[in-house]
């Protein structure tokens, strides 16, 4: 790829836990132009109506589309992911790649098919997820933990806070004596960047399953056929929803990751 065809990808989330998702793309495709946008209005999704979610998302992305053209949008949310992708798919023509719980390499990974998905309140009871449970791990035992605490904490971590070790322990404390439950599928994007503190409430745990890299793939698939929109390298930029004040460790974390400061995004809804 080169410079005068940087393709420009939108990164959607409600918070940071996108970044867990962008990381993975970033390192597989340096060069592409990227914009990462969290509502932070609206954050925490996890027990917002699934039409609320869906009009956020529509005009996040609808208002971001207009100001800088994208080639592919990654909604970097299973949350938003579960319910917003067909309506997004209708709405937009550039590709739409959503981030669902990656039930199937869990079930097919598990020794002892006894598997768990932590994900937050609304993705455990969305349709999407039984159906994936149904169609791919319907020969495993699959325990389901709907957490909104958990992406407080991971959210928080982030902007500098310490884990609440003695609250992550106690959302998790239903599965610390199942003593088969080798594999956990971390169903929100959030929950990579608390794993370590995670692996250290369930030691049994052997695999910890999430979907960036496959996400990563899947856009770079999608780019070796997309006719991109021709333009010269620009910098790329990160939006939220509304202004914060940050701190000196959340600006050096969103500099690593290659953005400088942090833009407000209007939505008109
Ligand atoms: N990071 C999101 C997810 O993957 C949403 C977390 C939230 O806002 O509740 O589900």
């Amino acid at each position: 790829m080169d410079k005068q065809t940087q393709p420009t990808i939108l990164f959607f989330d409600s918070g940071v836990g996108g970044f867990s998702v962008y990381k993975e793309t970033k390192q597989l495709l340096p060069n592409c132009h990227y914009l990462y946008c969290f509502d932070n209005e609206y954050f925490p999704y996890s027990e917002k109506t699934e039409e609320e979610i869906i009009q956020r998302t529509l005009s996040i992305c609808h208002k971001i589309n207009q100001d800088f053209p994208l080639d592919i949008i990654v909604i970097a949310c299973n949350t938003a992911s579960t319910v917003v992708l067909p309506v997004l798919r209708e709405y937009f023509s550039i590709p739409i790649v959503g981030t669902v719980p990656a039930i199937k390499p869990a079930a097919e990974i598990s020794e002892t098919k006894h598997i768990g998905l932590l994900a937050t309140k609304g993705t455990v009871k969305r349709a999407y997820v039984s159906d994936l449970i149904k169609n791919y791990a319907s020969y495993c035992i699959v325990e389901k933990i709907g957490s909104t605490k958990l992406v407080e904490i991971a959210e928080q971590k982030l902007h500098g806070k310490s884990t609440d070790l003695i609250t992550l322990k106690q959302e998790l404390f239903a599965w610390q004596s199942i003593m088969d439950l080798d594999t956990i599928v971390l169903g929100c994007t959030h929950f990579p960047l608390i794993k370590e503190e995670i692996a250290q409430c369930l030691p049994q745990v052997k695999y910890f399953m999430d979907s960036g890299k496959a996400i990563a793939l899947r856009v770079k698939n999608l780019l070796s056929n997309a006719k991109v929109q021709s333009k010269i390298s620009e910098k790329n930029l990160i939006f939220c929803t509304q202004k914060f004040n940050y701190d000196s460790q959340f600006e050096n974390t969103i500099n690593l990751w290659g953005f400088e400061e942090l833009n407000i995004l209007t939505v008109n809804e």
